[in-house]
C-alpha cells in the first residue's frame, strides 16, 4: 500500500443526514472510493446505496479495498425498542439482547456493518441529554448491559462478525463523557483515576472483554488532557492493559476539535497527536488524510504506529467477511418492522417501565370500568421513539396510548382531550383519569441537555387540575431521563415512568395499565428532588460529616438548607401490582482469606424473595456491597448483583449471588491492579439502594 493509501484506510466521511456540524462529504467519499483513499463511510444504509459506493472502492480503486459502513444504530433500525436508558430499567440483559439482535439484522441487511453503540457511559447528570443513550448510574449495571449488547449485535464469536445478522459493535464515548460539568453536553471532564478506574472505565473494559469490535473517543477533555489524544487512555488503558486489538474510531470531527480544545496548533497537529496517543480512525475531519504523509515524512509520527492502525482496520474489514462479500444481497433486504421484531419490541417496552408509586387501587384498570379519560400532551402522541431512533423512527409512527388502549380494551369508552379545561371535564366525568405527559424526544440525546429537568410547560398544572376533581387517576411519564416531580407527586396516587419505549411502546403500556403485562422495572438512575442536588447518586462517598436522612435540619452536616436530604425515588425503586417480601442474606462462609479471593475463589450469597401478594409479578433482587474501612475511601454502597425474577402468588424463590475479588476489592488508580483488603464487608439485599437486610463477611490477612 502507497503512504496515501494506508492513511486513506484511516479516514471516515460522512454520507448527507448529518449526525454532526458540517453535513454530508458526498463528493468527496465518492472520489475518495474510486481514488483508494477512504477506509469508512458513516450514515449510509439501504442495500442499492452502499453498494453503488462499495463497488466504487472494490472495483476502480487501484487495491480493490472494501469500504465499511458505520450507522448509529442505537435502540434499533426498522423496529425501535424503548432507548437504552428504559432497557437498563428492565434489570434485564436479554431485554438488550433483543434489541441488538434485531437492529443487526435489520441493518446488517440494509448495507451497514458498524453500529456506534453500544453508549457505556456511567452517567450521573439528568441534565445531560444523552443519559437517554446510556445505562445509567451504575458501573455494575452499565458494564452488564454493555456485555449483553455486544454479544448481541456481534454474536458469539467476535472474530466471526461475517453473518448477514452480524453487526461490528462500538462501545462509547472512551472515557467519562458522562461526567460532563453541570450536566451540559460536550463540556469539560475532570476527574481522578480513582474514578475513572472504578467508575467510568469497568463498563468499557466489559465491552472489550465481550469481544468489542471498535471503540469511540469521547468529545470531553479528561483532567485536561481531550480524549482524542489521551496516550494514558488510548493506548495505555486500551490497548496495552486491556490487549484491545480493535480500532479506535474517533467521534464526529473530534481530531479537528483538538485545535478547538485548545490542545492541538493546527489541523497537522491534532493528526499527529489523534495517531499518536492510539486513534485509528478519523471520523469527518480529515486532518489524518491531508497531513500524515507529510508527518510521516518528517518523523512526526511513526511507520510502526501508522501500519498498527491500518492493519486494526484491514482486520476489522476481514472479519466482517468484507474481502469475500463486499456486497449486501438486495433481494434479503428487509424494508419495515415485521409482526415478530414487533411483538419483541412490545414485550421488551413492557418491561421497561417503573412503576413508581401505587397507593390506592387505581392500576391496573379494570376492563370493566365505563368510561376512562385519557388525557394530557403524549396521551395520543406518536412521539414516544425517544432520541437517536434510526430511520424506523422517521418512517413509522409509534403506536399511541389512546389507540393501544382501544384496542386493548373495546368494552371501555376511552374519551380523549389535549389538556386544558377539556381534559379537566373528562376526567369529571369520567370513572378513571390517566393522564399521560412527558418530554418530547427532541428534549433528550446529544446537544439536548436542560437546566430545568420538570415537566415542560402547563403539565403539572394540568396534573393538578385533574387532582383537583377528587376523581381517581394515575399519571404516565413518556420521557428520555428522570425528572424532578416535586411539584405533583404527593397529589398523585399512582405513576408509571414508561420513558420513551420505542414504536411498541403504546401498546406495551396498554398491556401493563391493563394488568396483562406486571410492571417490574426499576430505576437505573437516583430521581432527584431537585437539580440543585445535582450530581445524586447511590454509590457515593460517606463524607466526614453525613446527614441523616430521618433528622433534617440538623448543623454542621453534608446537606442542603432548603431540601429534604437525599432523592425522591432511589435508585433501584419501582413497584409491581403485588408485594414481594425479601429474606436473607444468607451465606455458609463468614471468613475467607484474601490469598484465596485472589486466586480465584468465590463466596456465594443468597436471598429468598417471596410474593405475599394476589398477583403474578415481577421483582429485581438487588445486591450491594459497602467495604466499610479501607485505604481509599469506598462508596457508601456498590451494586454488586441483581436478578429479575417472575413469582405467582405465594411463591418463592432463591436468588443466589457470587462474590469474588472483583465485587470484594476496588482497582488502584495508578495501574488498575485489583486491590482487596482484609477487613469486613457488609452486603445488602433488598429491592432499592435503601435496601437494609445485611450480613457481614470477614476478609482476612
Ligand atoms: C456524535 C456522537 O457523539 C456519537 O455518539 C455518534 O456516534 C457520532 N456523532 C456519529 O453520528
Amino acid at each position: 500500500m502507497s503512504v496515501e493509501e494506508k492513511f486513506g484506510q484511516l479516514q471516515q466521511l460522512a454520507w448527507t443526514g448529518a449526525t454532526g456540524p458540517g453535513g454530508g462529504q458526498n463528493d468527496l467519499a465518492e472520489r475518495a472510493a474510486r481514488d483508494g483513499r477512504l477506509g469508512s463511510v458513516l450514515n449510509l444504509y439501504g442495500a442499492a446505496h452502499t453498494n453503488a459506493l462499495q463497488r466504487s472502492a472494490v472495483e476502480e480503486s487501484r487495491l480493490g479495498i472494501p469500504l465499511l459502513f458505520g450507522f448509529d444504530v442505537i435502540h434499533g433500525f426498522w423496529t425501535t425498542f424503548p432507548i437504552p436508558l428504559a432497557q437498563a430499567a428492565s434489570f434485564d440483559p436479554d431485554v438488550a439482547v433483543a434489541d441488538a439482535r434485531v437492529s443487526a439484522s435489520e441493518a446488517r441487511r440494509n448495507g451497514v456493518h458498524w453500529t456506534f453503540s453500544p453508549m457505556v457511559d456511567v452517567t450521573r447528570e439528568p441534565r445531560w441529554g444523552r443519559i437517554a443513550e446510556s445505562s445509567g448510574e451504575d458501573p455494575c449495571v452499565t458494564a452488564r448491559f454493555a456485555a449483553a449488547k455486544v454479544r448481541g449485535y456481534q454474536g458469539p464469536d467476535p472474530y466471526d462478525l461475517s453473518g448477514p445478522d452480524r453487526l461490528a459493535a462500538c462501545a462509547k464515548h472512551f472515557a467519562a463523557y458522562g461526567a460532563v460539568e453541570g450536566g451540559r453536553d460536550y463540556n469539560t471532564v475532570d476527574s481522578s483515576w480513582q474514578r475513572l478506574r472504578n467508575v467510568y472505565l469497568p463498563p468499557f473494559r466489559a465491552a472489550v472483554e465481550a469481544g468489542a469490535a471498535t471503540v469511540m473517543a469521547a468529545f470531553n477533555t479528561v483532567s485536561g488532557i481531550p480524549a482524542h489524544a489521551h496516550p494514558g487512555l488510548l493506548t495505555g488503558v486500551l490497548k496495552d492493559e486491556w490487549g484491545f486489538e480493535g480500532v479506535v474510531v474517533s467521534d464526529w470531527n473530534g481530531v479537528h476539535e483538538l485545535v478547538v480544545h485548545g490542545f492541538a496548533a493546527d489541523g497537522a497537529d491534532a493528526g499527529r497527536q489523534a495517531l499518536a496517543a492510539g486513534l485509528d480512525m478519523e471520523m469527518a475531519s480529515t486532518h489524518l488524510a491531508a497531513h500524515g504523509p507529510r508527518l510521516l515524512a518528517d518523523g512526526a509520527v511513526t511507520g510502526n504506529r501508522l501500519d498498527d492502525a491500518v492493519a486494526r482496520v484491514l482486520r476489522l474489514k476481514y472479519r466482517l467477511g468484507l474481502f469475500d462479500r463486499p456486497y449486501t444481497d438486495e433481494a434479503a433486504t428487509p424494508y419495515e418492522p415485521t409482526t415478530r421484531t414487533r411483538a419483541m419490541a412490545r414485550h421488551a417496552a413492557a418491561r421497561c417501565a417503573v412503576l413508581l408509586k401505587n397507593d390506592g387501587s387505581v392500576l391496573p384498570l379494570d376492563r370493566g370500568t365505563g368510561t376512562v379519560a385519557v388525557v394530557g400532551p403524549y396521551a395520543d402522541s406518536n412521539d414516544l421513539h425517544g432520541t437517536w431512533s434510526g430511520p424506523g423512527g422517521t418512517r413509522f409512527p409509534a403506536t399511541s396510548v389512546l389507540d393501544a388502549l382501544r384496542a386493548a380494551a373495546p368494552s371501555v369508552r376511552f374519551r380523549h382531550a389535549f389538556d386544558g379545561p377539556d381534559a379537566v371535564a373528562a376526567a369529571r366525568a369520567a370513572e378513571v383519569t390517566l393522564v399521560v405527559v412527558g418530554e418530547a424526544s427532541s428534549l433528550s440525546g446529544e446537544a439536548s441537555s436542560r437546566s430545568d429537568l420538570r415537566l415542560p410547560a402547563g403539565q403539572a398544572e394540568l396534573i393538578t387540575a385533574v387532582a383537583a376533581t377528587g376523581r381517581p387517576f394515575a399519571v404516565v411519564v413518556a420521557a428520555g431521563r428522570p425528572l424532578v416531580v416535586e411539584e405533583w407527586i404527593d397529589r398523585v396516587p399512582a405513576v408509571l415512568l414508561a420513558w420513551h419505549g420505542g414504536i411498541e411502546a403504546g401498546p406495551a403500556l396498554a398491556d401493563l395499565l391493563l394488568g396483562d403485562v406486571p410492571p417490574g422495572g426499576k430505576l437505573p438512575v437516583t430521581v432527584p428532588r431537585s437539580v440543585g442536588q445535582l450530581p445524586l447518586y447511590y454509590a457515593h462517598e460517606n463524607t466526614g460529616r453525613p446527614a441523616a436522612p430521618d433528622r433534617p435540619h440538623q448543623p454542621f452536616v453534608s446537606g442542603y438548607l432548603d431540601t429534604e436530604h437525599g432523592p425522591r425515588f432511589p435508585f433501584g425503586h419501582g413497584l409491581s401490582y403485588t408485594e414481594f417480601t425479601i429474606s436473607g442474606p444468607t451465606c455458609a462462609t463468614r471468613e475467607t482469606p484474601v490469598a484465596e479471593l485472589a486466586a480465584g475463589r468465590r463466596i456465594e450469597v443468597t436471598a429468598t424473595v417471596t410474593n405475599v401478594g394476589e398477583r403474578t409479578g415481577d421483582e429485581v433482587v438487588q445486591l450491594y456491597v459497602r467495604d466499610p474501612v479501607a485505604s481509599v475511601v469506598q462508596p457508601v454502597r456498590r451494586l454488586c448483583g441483581f436478578e429479575r425474577v417472575t413469582l405467582k402468588p405465594r411463591e418463592s424463590a432463591p436468588v443466589l449471588f457470587s462474590l469474588g475479588a472483583e465485587e470484594l476489592g476496588f482497582l488502584a488508580a495508578d495501574d488498575g491492579a485489583l486491590v482487596v483488603e482484609p477487613g469486613l464487608i457488609d452486603v445488602y439485599v433488598g429491592n432499592d439502594a435503601h435496601a437494609t437486610a445485611h450480613l457481614s463477611l470477614t476478609l482476612t490477612g
